[in-house]
This record gives C-alpha cells, structure tokens and sequence, in this order.
C-alpha cells in the first residue's frame, strides 16, 4: 500500500477538499497493461467536480506530481499512469520480503480479537464425504488467514453427532444389523444400514415412527440406545481423525451437537421468557413471519429438539466462552435460510453480537450433475480419493525422480495438496463437478504445479549456497520478466487482506499460480545462476518467490515440499 498512498498523497493536493483521502486511495488502480504503467488514476468523477474533461485534467495533474518513488508520470485518455521507480521498489519489496521470511504478509487488523470458525462439521456414523472436504478445506483456510491478519482463531468441530438420523440408524440396527460386521467394518456398514432403512421407509410407514421414537429414547437417556450412539460416535471418530491426520487439520473443539444437549432447555427458557415461542399442533415455533422467511422450529411436538435449537444453544455458548467479534460458519449454501433464521432469533432475543455471525456459504460438489446424497449412498468417500491421488503422486515420483530420499511423504503432500487446490482454486459459491481425473492433474493450474515452482527455486537456492550473502545485495531490474515477479511479490499483503475480507481463499490459490507462471518464465528466460554482476540480486528474487509461495500454500493448508 505505501505506493499508493504515496500517489494519493501526491494527487490529494490537486483535488478539491471535498473528495476524501481513502476516496482517492480506493481509486487508484493496476491498470490492465504494463505500458500504461504500475498505477493509475481515473480522472472522470473529478469532471464532474472540476466541470472540465477528464483529459484535461489528467494532464494538468500529471505534470505536477512528483515523487522519488515514481519513474515517470504520464496522462493517457483520462488516466494519470504512474510508473514506480524499479529498483527503489525492488528493493523496498524484497528487502521485507528477507527479513520478515514467512511472517510476510502479516497484518494486525484483527488486534488480537477472536474469531471462531466453525468448519468440516461432518456427521457421525455416515462416511466423511467429498461433500464435507469443501467446508474443510475452506474453513482450514480461512482459520489460516485469520491468523496471519492477527486474529485469535478457534476452529470448532461442530459434529452432527445428535439428531433423528440417530433415531433411524438405532431403527435400522435393532431389524438388520449385527455386530460381527459392523465391527469389522463400521462405517461402510453403518451406512448401508440407513441407506436400507430409507429404502424400506418408502414401503413401511411404521419405520419412521420407530426412527422418532428412537430418538425420543435417546433424548431421554434410555442406556440401550445412548450405548450404540456412543459406540457409533466412537467408530466415526476414530476414521474422521484419520482424514483429518493426513490432511494435517486440526481443531480446538469438537464440541458438536450432542455437547449441547443440557444447554438447550436454557435456549427454550429463554425464548418462552422472551414470548417468542409459539406453540402450534405440531411444534413450537419462532414466527419469522415479519421477517418474511418461515418460522423456526424449536421443538416438535413429542419434545425432541431440532438443528436450529442445537445452534442457538452454540452460538450462545460461543459467545460466552469465547467473547468472539466474528462467528463464521463454513456451510454449503443449502442451509442459507438456516442460518439467517438463527441470526434473526437471536436479535429478537435481543443479542446485538446476532450481526456477527457470517455464514460463508460454498457451492456443491456435484457427481454427473447431482447432488451426492448418502440416503441413497450415491457418495464419493474422500479417504479413497486422498490415497489414490496418493498413489498417481508416488508413481510420478518413481518416474521423474526414483532416487528421491522420503519419497512417501513427499507423495502424501502432492497427493493431498492437488485435492486441496483443485477445491480452492475455484470460486466459493460454484458447484464443483466431482472428477478424479482432474483433480490428479500435475500439470496446468493445480496444487502440484505450484509445490514444483517452490522446489524448483528451492532447488537454484541450494545449488547457489548463497543464501548469507544475498541477504545484503541490492537489486537490479533488468528485464520485465524479472519486474513482473516483484511487483506480484508486493501485492502478497493485499491479497491476502482481500481473501480473508471476501472469505475467499480462492484469490490465494490464484496468486500462487500467476506468481508461479511468473517465475517459470523468468526461469525459461534468465540464467539466473550466471557468474555476472546481477547473480545476488537474482538470487535474492529468487529467494524471495520461495518464501513468498511457500508461505502462500501454507494458508491455503498445503504442505510444500523443498525437493520432489
Ligand atoms: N453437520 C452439518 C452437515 O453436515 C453441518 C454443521 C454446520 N455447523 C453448524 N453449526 N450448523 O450438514
């Protein structure tokens, strides 16, 4: 930013006092091509102010702006263009870019306040789907870049382990199930047992009332069913870590639904206290009526509560824990409505703190077009997606490079990497077609692409053992390859604050690739270990690309391995 603030304060002196200084800032611009400059500034608003034409203005103004940072000013067509004095910016860039190694980029707008984040919230006794990875890898993220701007974050698990789903399975195991396989293989078990109790619900109309009576008995404590909930939430547990293990994620609470359990005859207190609750035959209610949306439901008639109940149980507890500023749930966009109507009950609960909870809402992940949906079984289970792609890593490996020391983990990290990049590279709210093939693609706009520019740089760092001396050089731009590097290298900081203001790691993911694309070019058209006078300076760049994407695919939760 101190470019720009630089050009605004230059331009601030020609313009009426009336425009404000961040109106000015906000309106410098990149322009599109490089011969029109490193920063431009559109003079039509002033136009109008000025009564005079755009043109006219832009270059009465750009002779009179001058800076020891600026190389040349120029009026084009109503712009004011700004060309950077290279080498004073180079070095300003790079020289940070060293001495602040991976804490570049960092930034204090969050003041220490909390955020917490609650993410991957998968439910218990179904399979870890593709679907759930969206929320997992988004959420990840953004706990990432919460962090680097100076948040206290905490990632929250918010497991649906409690609901009537839980009456169905128990339904379904006490007809079908038996123990010796669902020991042996408890998740793939668990869920035919309610893909077949859905099944058999289309024809028998009693098994559903005996999936609410069920849950009914587990809401009252009856030992038999909360001993297979407990055994059920046991065996998801035990495969949920293992996912989470080897995408190195981690929580500080997974506190989920069922934690809520003794805290939700406060909530339905609360709301009676408050006359919000509105009792019909079927369930109580808070009426959203006003609001234009349909009511809430609190609890059914036979007393079993709800989603939303459980939710308005958490954030309250949340927000006495943790004392957060921000609440945001990462949450496909089909519970939109769910989450406006929990935010809606508690303003008229009376909770200002209502405003900030942010539903970041995701597209889905599709399969030829369709929802994936586990009643039917119609799932894509993301262990064996992560250990194929594991695989077509490793045997990349054994061709490109079979000497390589560790090979399996450095598989495990481009296998892992190329599932995470391939979700995160795409805007939030698209659906993503689900597709092995592509996800496992090593070449073109893709995780592996960027972990190898990072090893390739890595790897011209080594062969220089150079690294002391390039610290204290001072640069040289000599081509526009080479100056196409730093000035992405200088956008880092700002990137990172639009990311984390759009919740939208995606704008990461594509920084790291036009960085990396920026530096395969410069490889292909530099020698850049050359005994001349420019080798530290390039070094220097080169240095300063591999903290850069390293600590880039470190926020997006990729792992970045120094050789491959
Ligand atoms: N378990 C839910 C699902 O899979 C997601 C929970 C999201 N978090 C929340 N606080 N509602 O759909």
């Amino acid at each position: 930013m101190k470019y720009e603030k630089e050009f605004a304060k230059a331009l601030q002196s020609h313009i009426p006092e009336e425009v404000e200084w961040s109106t000015i800032l906000q309106a410098i611009e990149k322009p599109k091509y490089a011969e029109h400059g490193d920063l431009a500034f559109p003079c039509f608003p002033l136009a109008k102010i000025k009564k005079t034409s755009p043109s006219i203005i832009a270059s009465n103004m750009s002779k009179q702006l001058q800076s020891p940072l600026f190389e040349k000013v120029e009026a084009v067509g109503g712009y004011i263009n700004v060309f950077l004095n290279k080498n004073t910016l180079a070095n300003d860039v790079i020289g940070e870019i060293l001495t602040k190694k991976n804490e570049y980029g960092n930034l204090t707008i969050g003041e220490q306040e909390t955020v917490t984040i609650d993410f991957s919230s998968p439910n218990i006794a179904k399979p870890f789907s593709m679907g759930h990875l969206r929320s997992t890898v988004i959420g990840n993220s953004l706990a990432h870049l919460y962090t680097k701007i100076g948040y206290r974050t905490v990632r929250i698990n918010h497991l649906g382990d409690w609901g009537t789903q839980f009456g169905k399975l128990i339904a379904a195991y006490k007809h079908w199930g038996d123990e010796e396989k669902v020991k042996a293989n408890p998740i793939k078990e668990l869920l035919s047992l309610y893909v077949k109790f859905h099944e058999e619900a289309e024809t028998n109309l009693q098994l559903e009332q005996e999936g609410r009576e069920w849950f009914k008995k587990l809401e009252d404590g009856n030992k038999e069913a909360l001993t297979l909930w407990e055994w059920f939430q046991e065996e998801s547990l035990k495969e949920f870590s293992r996912i989470y293990e080897l995408m190195s994620i981690s929580f500080d609470s997974y506190a989920g639904e069922a934690f809520y359990n003794d805290k939700m005859e406060h909530v339905v207190q609360l709301l009676e206290k408050k006359q919000l609750l509105i009792g019909s035959d079927s369930a109580q209610i808070v009426s959203l009526e006003n609001e234009g949306l349909p009511p809430c439901l609190i609890k059914k008639a036979d007393g079993a509560t709800l989603y939303a109940t459980r939710d308005l149980a958490a954030a309250l507890y949340r927000h006495n824990t943790y004392k957060f500023q921000q609440s945001v749930y990462v949450v496909g966009n089909e519970q939109s409505l769910h989450f406006k109507q929990i935010k809606l009950v508690l303003e008229k609960m009376g909770y200002s703190w209502a405003n900030d909870l942010i539903h970041v809402p995701f597209g889905m992940m599709l399969k030829e077009g369709k929802k994936m949906s586990t009643r039917k079984g119609k799932v894509v289970l993301l262990e064996e997606v992560l250990h194929n792609s594991i695989n077509m890593a490793l045997q990349m490996i054994e061709l490109k490079n079979p000497n390589l020391k560790n090979k399996r983990d450095v598989a495990k990290k481009i296998g892992v990497g190329a599932i995470i990049f391939h979700d995160l590279k795409n805007d939030r709210m698209n659906d993503i077609e689900f597709s092995l093939e592509d996800m496992i693609k090593f070449e073109g706009e893709t995780g592996p692409y960027v972990q190898y520019t990072n090893a390739r740089a890595y790897s011209i760092l080594r062969k220089a053992h150079a690294q002391d001396e390039v610290n204290q050089c001072s640069i040289m731009i000599t081509c526009s390859t080479e100056w196409n590097i730093v000035t992405q290298l200088r956008l880092f900081p700002t990137i990172i604050k639009r990311a984390v203001h759009n919740h939208d790691p995606s704008q990461i993911a594509k920084y790291v690739i036009d960085l990396s694309q920026a530096f395969n070019k410069y490889y292909a058209e530099v020698k850049i270990l050359e005994e001349t006078n420019g080798k530290h300076s390039r070094l220097a760049i080169v240095q300063a690309v591999h903290i850069v994407l390293e600590e880039g695919l470190r926020l997006l939760g990729i792992e970045a391995p120094r050789e491959i």
